[in-house]
């Protein structure tokens, strides 16, 4: 697949359920219309029509699908979501700023489910050649702060998408992965230590925006 060029820039916020990636969001979008950008707020799995119809059926707590249905679909809405909503953003000249992108593959298909990292990596060259996020911040806490954070959501079959049903193992595995793939790509991948103080966070998110701005 070949790329445009891009003048906007891509951002990419991370984390296992319950991290807080989106009370980060609106402040992140805000700041960066305050510096005069347009931005574009954005999801996955989703992001586009097809691509929450994919969401839906990926997050029905109903739906059992196996680990590779799950990584293909993940992909196949990210394929949409790049070719509709993404690169057509940055090649206007927008920021986007994505709640989840392939980092969650690795994590949750890859630690989570188990899928090598191979098999995640061939879909990724495959959907988006060398594209990456010019930043992604991944928010790091417990697997036992993140069920504190949620509340009762989590294994109450009524409330919890089929991702937050899981026991506590999957997502220790998911952090893993999670932990693994910030210190392999450390200039890109901003580790941020979620357990702080909100106030905290956003000085260390802010100063990194900065440095791409
Ligand atoms: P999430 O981002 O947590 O949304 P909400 O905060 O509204 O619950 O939900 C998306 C879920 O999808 C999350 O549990 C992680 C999962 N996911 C994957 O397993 N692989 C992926 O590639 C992506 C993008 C998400």
């Amino acid at each position: 697949m070949i790329l445009e060029a891009t003048q906007g820039k891509f951002i990419t916020l991370e984390g296992i359920d319950g991290a807080g990636k989106s009370t980060h969001i609106a402040w992140l979008e805000g700041i960066l219309r305050d510096k005069g950008q347009n931005v574009v707020v954005t999801r996955e799995p989703g992001g586009t029509p097809l691509g929450e119809k994919l969401r839906t059926l990926l997050l029905n707590a109903g739906q059992t699908m196996h680990s590779e249905t799950e990584a293909l679909l993940m992909f196949a809405a990210r394929r949409e979501h790049l070719d509709k909503l993404i690169l057509p953003a940055l090649s206007r000249g927008d920021w986007v700023i994505s709640d989840r992108f392939t980092d969650a593959s690795f994590a949750y298909q890859g630690g989570g489910r188990g899928l090598t990292a191979n098999k995640i990596h061939q879909l990724e060259e495959w959907i988006q050649g060398d594209f990456q996020p010019d930043l992604t911040f991944y928010f790091d806490i417990t697997v036992e702060l993140g069920r504190e954070r949620l509340g009762n959501r989590i294994g109450d079959m009524k409330l919890a998408d089929r991702f937050e049903l899981e026991q506590d193992a999957f997502f220790r595995r998911v952090r893993t992965a999670y932990l693994e793939r910030a210190s392999k790509f450390p200039h890109r991948i901003h580790l941020v230590d979620s357990s702080q103080p909100i106030e905290k966070v956003k000085l260390s998110l802010y100063d990194k925006l900065l440095s791409i701005c």
